[in-house]
């Protein structure tokens, strides 16, 4: 119906930063709220989107209508994206830390008194976006977000290709923006063929275009 455009679609969202457990009591993490995310899967979910959520720790809540999946580590949420699969669209928003401890420790590690610190030996996390860009039930729309402090154009385009995505939303994450964490969000959006900037948008403002835009895309593709 007009109002529900993405009725009987499947949608999948990641939101959130991931944690990377150094021990039972630290971790490795980085700065993202989930709030991109999470208003995007809102916004899927009020155009009629079957959407699932996997969010990575966050302390928002969990948006209304969705089914939200938690997880902690980018392993944990790469499992929770491919047990949801098949799906007509997917949106790879969260911060997936890149690396994790090789080896984390099964107890507190412990200081060891005139002992210089352990070093910590990092390995590389699973890439969620290009592996779900590249499976054999690829989701029809598959859209990540490049959050870059330089080039961001030429990133992007970079990224789209490598990741097999559809489209990439480009964003400046520089600390003098106040994107990350902050509720505004100024992004470029990036295809093969086309590209084209938003203006300075509320993260709420950005989701609900992006779902349009989504909505737009697959009601040209019905037959
Ligand atoms: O390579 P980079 O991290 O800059 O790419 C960002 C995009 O890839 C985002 O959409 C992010 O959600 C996704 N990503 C992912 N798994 C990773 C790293 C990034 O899904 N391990």
């Amino acid at each position: 119906s007009a109002d529900k455009p993405l009725a009987g679609r499947r949608a999948i969202v990641t939101s959130g930063p991931t944690h990377e457990p150094i021990d039972p009591v630290r971790y490795i993490a980085n700065r993202s709220s989930g709030k991109q995310g999470h208003a995007i899967a809102a916004a899927l979910a009020r155009l009629g989107a079957d959407v699932t959520l996997v969010s990575g720790p966050v302390t928002i809540p969990d948006p209304q209508g969705v089914r939200t999946i938690h997880v902690e580590r980018a392993d944990e949420m790469r499992d929770a994206v491919l047990g949801t699969l098949p799906a007509d669209i997917a949106v790879m928003v969260a911060a997936v830390a890149d690396w994790r401890v090789a080896a984390s420790a099964e107890q507190k590690i412990k200081k060891q008194p005139g002992e210089p610190p352990a070093p910590l030996q990092l390995t590389e996390n699973p890439d969620i976006l290009k592996t779900v860009g590249h499976h054999e039930k690829r989701p029809r729309l598959v859209i990540g977000f490049a959050a870059e402090t330089e080039n961001v154009e030429l990133n992007g385009k970079a990224k789209l290709e490598r990741k097999g995505a559809d489209l990439i939303l480009a964003n400046d994450v520089s600390p003098e923006t106040g994107i990350m964490g902050g509720d505004r969000n100024s992004v470029r959006l990036i295809e093969a063929a086309h590209t084209e900037s938003w203006p300075d948008l509320s993260k709420e403002e950005v989701a609900e275009r992006l779902a349009l835009w989504i909505a737009a895309r697959l009601s040209g593709e019905r037959s």
